[in-house]
């Protein structure tokens, strides 16, 4: 059985080890390897009848929900899928996991969001998610802030029920209780921060880039005696609802999968 993570760039990602681990520890013959597909691409991967299923990561979990022949309420809802699997009938099936897996990410890492005020940064298929999951966490309002104005637009209208602001040029001079990460910033060694902790009221940050030894955000954040979390929790829960989704019998050895993402950062 193989399964693929579809996506541009991908040579950063662990989830490889994050899911052998899983396959490993449940004895069972199955693979997961990434492969850089263009937008252009992307159709032809996500239905290549030799692979069973997959994830599918930046920047293509919006055109992905377009591709999917059926899908699931949270894909729906976002408008982005990032995980996606052939059913008996050759159905392309899609799911969106970074919703719960940030849900339960934020809850491992005690962030209550029930009433507060998130400011979102980013605006592409991960702040999809994102919103979706602030928006059932019951949050009181999101700003959004992302580089160009449109799709901060596009993901305002996808949350219609709650108080939504899109945010244009310097952000607003409220006290955040949590600040979300769900841009590219941080990936590169030389990438600028999110945004300037040193310019807002903040009391919380979740940052859903992870890379070695934590983001430069992170370690800022950190330093302030802000508390704060890196994606590690987000990854490894999303990736235990995409195993229930393919393997729906199986138990998803989470342990296991978290040893095998640290192992695998220390490792990089
Ligand atoms: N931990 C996890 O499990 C998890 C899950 C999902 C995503 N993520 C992470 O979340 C991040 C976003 O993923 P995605 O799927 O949403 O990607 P995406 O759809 O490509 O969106 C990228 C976002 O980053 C912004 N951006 C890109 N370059 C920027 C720059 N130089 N300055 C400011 N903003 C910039 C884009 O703004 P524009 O609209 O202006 O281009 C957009 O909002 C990635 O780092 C991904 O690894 C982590």
């Amino acid at each position: 059985m193989k399964f693929h993570l579809l996506g541009d760039p991908i040579a950063h990602s662990i989830s490889p080890h994050v899911y052998s681990a899983a396959f490993s520890e449940w004895g069972i013959d199955a693979e997961y390897e990434v492969s850089r597909v263009s937008s252009d691409d992307l159709s032809e991967a996500m239905r290549n009848p030799q692979i069973c299923g997959g994830n599918v990561t930046l920047p293509h979990k919006i055109l992905a929900a377009s591709i999917v022949d059926e899908m699931s309420d949270e894909v729906q809802a976002t408008g982005a899928c990032n995980c996606y699997w052939r059913t008996e009938g050759g159905v392309l099936s899609g799911a969106n996991t970074d919703v719960a897996g940030l849900t339960a990410a934020l809850g491992e890492s005690e962030f209550d969001v029930l009433g507060s005020r998130v400011l979102l940064l980013g605006a592409g298929g991960a702040a999809r998610a994102a919103l979706h999951a602030l928006v059932e966490g019951g949050v009181s309002s999101v700003a959004i802030q992302n580089r160009t104005l449109e799709p901060a637009l596009a993901l305002k209208k996808t949350a219609p029920n709650i108080a939504t602001l899109v945010v244009e040029g310097e952000v607003l001079d409220v006290t955040y209780d949590l600040v979300v990460n769900a841009t590219r910033l941080g990936l590169k060694p030389t990438d600028p921060d999110p945004i300037d902790l040193g310019m807002i009221t903040c009391k919380s940050v979740y940052d859903m880039v992870y890379i070695p030894g934590k983001t430069a955000w992170v370690r800022s954040a950190i330093k302030r005696g802000i508390p704060a979390s890196d994606g590690l929790g987000m990854l490894i829960m999303q990736a235990a609802l995409s195993l229930r989704h393919w393997f729906p019998d199986q138990e998803p050895p989470i342990q296991a999968m978290r040893t095998a993402a640290r192992v695998a950062l220390e490792e990089a």
